[in-house]
């Protein structure tokens, strides 16, 4: 564990809940259930391993198309999990925060996740960002009104827009880009996921199912991201040349 290169921000998108129920003759729902066990796993090690930032996908823009009946087990499920895991996260010194369109969550679901936020937001551990009615297309569509606003209004001029400005009105603005972006279940697509945000992140995309995800499948992950030489565009020898 020594040689591991730890990122400090990794971000996970958490694949086949429903895939893991099917194969065991069971209700999607039922993954999902299973799901939590991984995000605590998960949650423990980045802790241990000195990990910063962890941002979980939990919840899409495009997830709200799903049947009724699982939107609605997973908002209780979400609600459970937040109302459960604040005292131990809180416990372990994480600061839990929260990205994407929450205006779109029922009322119960956004003031116990406004509560956690807000218990927790003087912890200086890890800090756990769920992305929830999360999109990148959203997400950007958004920046660029904000800025076209203060343009019309003459605060900013448009030859003063570049990516710095633009990175200030996204979501995670206060958040260091991932460096390793992780996708459970074997699908290989960022399912506009961080599109910005993930331009250099290394993609990792193990064939485990979300809910048998463990400490050690995390593990393999940053050992996988250790091995490769993020280059930026640059030619091995240049970086090479800077590490000495
Ligand atoms: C993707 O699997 C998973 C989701 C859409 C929901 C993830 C939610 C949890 C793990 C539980 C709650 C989370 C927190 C942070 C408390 P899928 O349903 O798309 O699986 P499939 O591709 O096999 O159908």
């Amino acid at each position: 564990m020594n040689e591991m290169k730890i990122p400090e921000h990794i971000a996970i998108i958490m694949d086949g809940n429903g895939r893991w129920a099917k194969k065991l003759g069971l209700n999607r729902i039922f993954g999902h259930k299973n799901g939590i066990k991984a995000v605590r796993d998960t949650v423990e090690i980045c802790g241990e391993i000195g990990v910063k930032y962890l941002t979980l996908y939990a919840f899409s823009m495009e997830n709200w198309y799903r049947p009724p009946d699982e939107i609605a087990a997973l908002m209780s499920l979400l609600v459970e999990a937040i109302v459960k895991e604040t005292p131990e996260l809180d416990k372990n010194n994480v600061q839990l925060r929260a990205i994407g369109n929450l205006s779109s969550f029922p009322e119960n679901v956004a003031v116990k996740l406004n509560q956690a936020i807000e218990f927790t937001s003087k912890n200086a551990g890890l800090i756990l960002t769920l992305a929830l009615s999360y999109g990148s297309r959203w997400e950007i569509t958004e920046a660029v009104r904000a800025i076209t606003e203060r343009a019309v209004a003459g605060e900013i001029k448009p030859e003063d827009i570049n990516e710095n400005v633009i990175e200030q009105y996204l979501t995670t603005y206060s958040m260091p880009d991932p460096e390793l972006i992780i996708r459970t279940s074997g699908e290989q697509r960022l399912s506009n996921f961080l599109l910005w945000q993930g331009a250099y992140s290394e993609l990792y995309f193990p064939t485990v199912l979300w809910p048998d995800f463990n400490k050690k499948d995390l593990i393999q992950a940053v050992e996988e991201y250790s091995k490769r030489e993020r280059r930026f565009g640059k030619t091995g020898e240049q970086i090479r040349e800077e590490k000495k």
